[in-house]
């Protein structure tokens, strides 16, 4: 990104922008989340319209692999950290594929950024795209956000070059428009998107029930949401806000809605989402003529000073921003969040120790293989 370009788009964030609060939930109100029991009612039914709707080739899958993976101190994408001796987060998500729709093969988008783009492809490459077909297999970029200091004026990493970082999940539509794709959605008839992200080893993507579960609700979005441990997990959460559905963020919701109770000692906003969503394509191109929120994050960011000296600041110094795919939802008429069983289907990677870490990940992946009797 050239100066010229960082100066107009950090213009346009500022003006978008908003810094992450915890009053922004206050006019939020509950949702009905699809539980277990219903859903399992249905299950059969839904399984079976999810498979049709596949064999017609409605169903794509957009893999969210963009981010930085900060919080895990990994050197290289998130998605080629070797999460067992001899598997990568990457190969777990196509062997979770298989698991739900054997050799069935369907378009796999893969968001990269200009950080880990060249690194990303060339471990598909080397890994002969983990047995799934290459021609099916489209890679593109997300859109680069520049930084500033307190003051609004532009960092750079080196001199004239911006500072940039992945502008969050958000835009991934409007970056895989603009990488040219949506002719392949056109041409193939493409009717949903799963778009998952990269850290949930035991996210089920391309899951025919939860497939089926929007088709046959006739929603036009759905979530796969996992019943919150404690009030201060950090996930966001489904609501209504403003009669549109919402998801409101771990970072906005306020600790006392956060754990507000119902009349069953149930939390009020109970379903955290997983990174696990189908969206209605013809809605989606409507989405990207949309400005979505801007969220501004107080981060440490490493510039250059006027006297060409490499700074790693201690504390926060500036501003980095991101557009977020929780908030795309308000674009939707309607959605379904569906619960799922935590144990079996939510196994984030956020930190190498800790909760949401490795061990836990690798923990839980152990726990599935034992009760396949593998
Ligand atoms: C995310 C979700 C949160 C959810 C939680 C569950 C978002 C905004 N938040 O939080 O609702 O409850 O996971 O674990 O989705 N990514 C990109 N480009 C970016 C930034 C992120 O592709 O610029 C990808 C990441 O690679 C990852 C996914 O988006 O696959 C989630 O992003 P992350 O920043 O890890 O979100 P969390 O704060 O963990």
């Amino acid at each position: 990104m050239t100066t010229a370009e960082a100066e107009t788009k950090l213009k346009e964030y500022l003006s978008l922008s908003q810094e992450n609060t915890k009053d922004k939930s206050t006019d939020i109100k509950p949702v009905k989340t699809l539980r277990i029991p219903e859903y399992e009612k249905k299950r059969d039914t839904y399984t079976e319209a999810g498979f049709s709707a596949i064999q017609r080739g409605e169903l794509a899958l957009l893999l969210l692999a963009g981010g930085m993976g900060t919080r895990l101190g990994f050197d290289g994408p998130k998605g080629t950290f070797p999460i067992e001796e001899d598997k990568s987060i990457f190969e777990c998500l196509f062997d979770n594929l298989r698991r739900d729709i054997g050799d069935v093969e369907i378009p796999f988008f893969v968001m990269t950024s200009d950080k880990n783009d060249e690194a990303t492809r060339a471990f598909f490459k080397k890994k002969n795209y983990f047995g799934y077909d290459p021609e099916l297999i489209y890679f593109f970029r997300q859109d680069m956000a520049p930084a500033c200091d307190f003051d609004g004026h532009l960092l750079f990493e080196e001199k004239d070059v911006p500072a940039t970082s992945p502008n969050g999940n958000g835009g991934f539509f409007t970056s895989l428009i603009k990488a040219g794709y949506g002719e392949v959605l056109k041409e193939r008839g493409v009717k949903w998107l799963n778009v998952f992200g990269v850290d949930n080893v035991l996210a089920r993507i391309a899951d025919p029930a939860f497939l089926g579960s929007v088709i046959t609700e006739h929603k036009s979005a759905a979530v796969k949401a996992v019943l919150k441990k404690d009030p201060s997990e950090n996930v966001g959460v489904v609501c209504e806000k403003d009669g549109h559905p919402s998801i409101v963020e771990y970072f906005e919701l306020d600790e006392k809605q956060a754990s507000e109770r119902d009349e069953n000692g149930e939390l009020l906003y109970c379903a955290g989402v997983t990174v696990n969503y189908l969206f209605d394509t013809s809605i989606l191109l409507k989405t990207v003529e949309q400005k979505m929120p801007v969220h501004k994050v107080k981060k440490k960011i490493p510039y250059i000073d006027s006297d060409g000296n490499h700074i790693k600041p201690a504390e926060p110094n500036g501003y980095k921003f991101e557009i977020l795919i929780t908030d795309i939802l308000q674009f939707f008429p309607d959605f379904l969040p569906v619960e799922v069983v935590r144990e079996k289907e939510f196994a984030p990677v956020k930190n190498l120790h800790g909760a949401d870490s490795v061990d836990t990940a690798r923990a839980l992946l152990h726990a599935r293989r034992d009760a396949d009797g593998d």
